[in-house]
């Protein structure tokens, strides 16, 4: 019972005491308790001193044309009350309030915040660029009433790295600096959010110094394009793939989206790009049936969330071409050509005398099964990775028809690793269809 009856005493002091204070200090209008406030504009940071005990206190700050944020404040070591506004855009001006009550009294302090320097002479429509793992590029405008003289300075921090960095290597027009250059990226994940003010100084002017809303990184980073874009064949399908772009940052390729440009060469009607979301294989199939004619891909990526593509591949052409399969001699070619024909045609007889010996000699269901199977017993894996190499797929096929031959002898080697499917299914089987080479 003691304790709470000393409370209520010392909450009787307290309130005596405040109405004293606020009879003291008439001077502020509605007897606000709160003192020294202050902004910092680049560090966007408000701060105030409290002459009396608050509760509930609540710190604001309005920016125009209509942007409002609320925070509760701090408190540091020496009673300072500090809030951070991070993502405020303070140049056009704004309107700090904090809020609170003293002795169950609401009070209300408000500042007005002003740009000092010259109306119009701040630098304005910054960009930029991320591009290379760690570069960046910066630029702006400079302000339409800015005098001939003035010198603009760049300032940069992430939401990690709070210390601020000038530019280190500016870019003039006519003397006036308008870009910059960071040759080393500060901040490296994939959260980091760039903040930068530009401000100035001029013999003729004060100059108006210019913020931006934060930009998050990954919306202005212009990535490599995709790795190791390769063309490769399993039989049926010509296989597209390629590797994530290198980044700065561990991430899952989820985050990529990939634009295919797949086109048939000579063809004056434009096919349609393929996006897809990125994934541990990125691999897109066409099927070679589809393709008479030769074809080519490029291939560039982007964040999921932004806008800004990466450059093109470089362009690789793939399928049945008429004259050159991507730089792959004609000549060699030709004679590729004369040595399928000649294959198809060995085969072809063979076919035809297998299936005489079927009728003779019933395959035993463990050679039949390899021989009409789904190509089960066949890894695609090392088919695909055995034609990675791009254009060259097509020979790739016809020599492993040769390499088929041992099949003649009805026994076929089970664990062959490289057999294109479409050749036992169809090829050698017993119903002999016309190879699709
Ligand atoms: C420009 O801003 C930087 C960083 O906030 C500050 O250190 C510098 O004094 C400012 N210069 C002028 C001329 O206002
Ligand atoms: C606030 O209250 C504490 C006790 O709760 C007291 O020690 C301190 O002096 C008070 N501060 C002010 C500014 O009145
Ligand atoms: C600055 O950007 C705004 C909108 O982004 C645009 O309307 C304006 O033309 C740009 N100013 C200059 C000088 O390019
Ligand atoms: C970056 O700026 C430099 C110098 O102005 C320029 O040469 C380069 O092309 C720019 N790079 C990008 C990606 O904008
Ligand atoms: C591209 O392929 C090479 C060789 O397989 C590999 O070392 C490299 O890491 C790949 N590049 C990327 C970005 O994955
Ligand atoms: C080629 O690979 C694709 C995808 O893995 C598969 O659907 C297709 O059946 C394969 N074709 C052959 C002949 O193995």
């Amino acid at each position: 019972m003691a304790p709470l009856l000393d409370l209520a005493g010392l909450l009787v002091l307290l309130s005596f005491a405040h109405r004293q204070d606020a009879d003291l200090v008439t001077a502020e209008a509605d007897g606000s308790p709160v003192e020294d406030m202050e902004l910092d504009p680049g560090r966007k940071t408000l701060t105030w001193k409290n002459q009396r005990n608050v509760t509930e206190q609540e710190c604001k700050v309005d920016t125009p044309p209509s942007s409002s944020t609320r925070q509760h404040p701090r408190v540091k070591g020496d009673g300072t009350y500090v809030c951070r506004f991070p993502n405020a855009v303070l140049h056009r001006g704004a309107t700090l309030t904090v809020n609170g009550m003293a002795d169950g009294t609401p009070f209300q302090s408000v500042l007005e915040f002003r740009n000092p320097g010259l109306e119009g002479s701040g630098a304005v429509n910054l960009s930029c660029l991320i591009y290379n793992l760690r570069h960046m590029n910066c630029s702006w405008i400079p302000g339409p009433t800015a005098p001939a003289d003035v010198q603009y300075h760049l300032y940069g921090w992430t939401s990690r790295h709070e210390d601020e960095v000038e530019c280190p290597r500016y870019v003039p027009d006519s003397g006036t600096r308008v870009g910059c250059r960071f040759d080393e990226l500060v901040g490296s994940q994939l959260t980091d959010t760039y903040f930068f003010l530009v401000n100035g100084t001029s013999k003729e002017a004060a100059i108006e110094f210019t913020d931006f809303a934060p930009f998050k990184g990954i919306m202005i980073e212009k990535v490599d394009p995709p790795a190791n874009l390769t063309v490769g064949g399993n039989g049926s399908h010509h296989v597209i793939q390629w590797d994530n772009p290198r980044l700065r940052f561990e991430a899952s390729s989820r985050i990529f989206v990939y634009e295919l440009d797949v086109q048939r060469e000579g063809s004056s009607s434009k096919q349609d790009s393929v996006f897809l979301r990125g994934s541990e294989e990125n691999v897109y199939l066409v099927p070679s049936s589809s393709m008479r004619a030769g074809h080519t891909v490029r291939a560039r990526v982007r964040f999921r969330h932004s806008e800004l593509w990466s450059d093109w591949t470089p362009i690789l052409r793939f399928g049945l071409p008429d004259q050159d399969v991507g730089g792959f001699p004609g000549a060699l070619l030709g004679m590729v050509v004369g040595v399928a024909t000649l294959v198809i045609t060995v085969l072809m007889f063979l076919c035809t005398r297998f299936s005489l010996r079927r009728k003779l000699f019933p395959p035993v269901p463990q050679v039949k099964r390899e021989v009409t199977g789904t190509g089960e017993a066949f890894p695609e894996v090392a088919w695909d990775r055995v034609s990675r190499r791009p254009s060259l797929q097509e020979a790739e096929e016809i020599l492993s028809v040769e390499e088929v031959r041992p099949l003649e002898s009805g026994q076929g080697d089970p664990v062959y690793p490289a057999l294109p499917q479409h050749l036992s299914a169809e090829g050698i089987g017993p119903e002999c269809h016309p190879l699709d080479v």
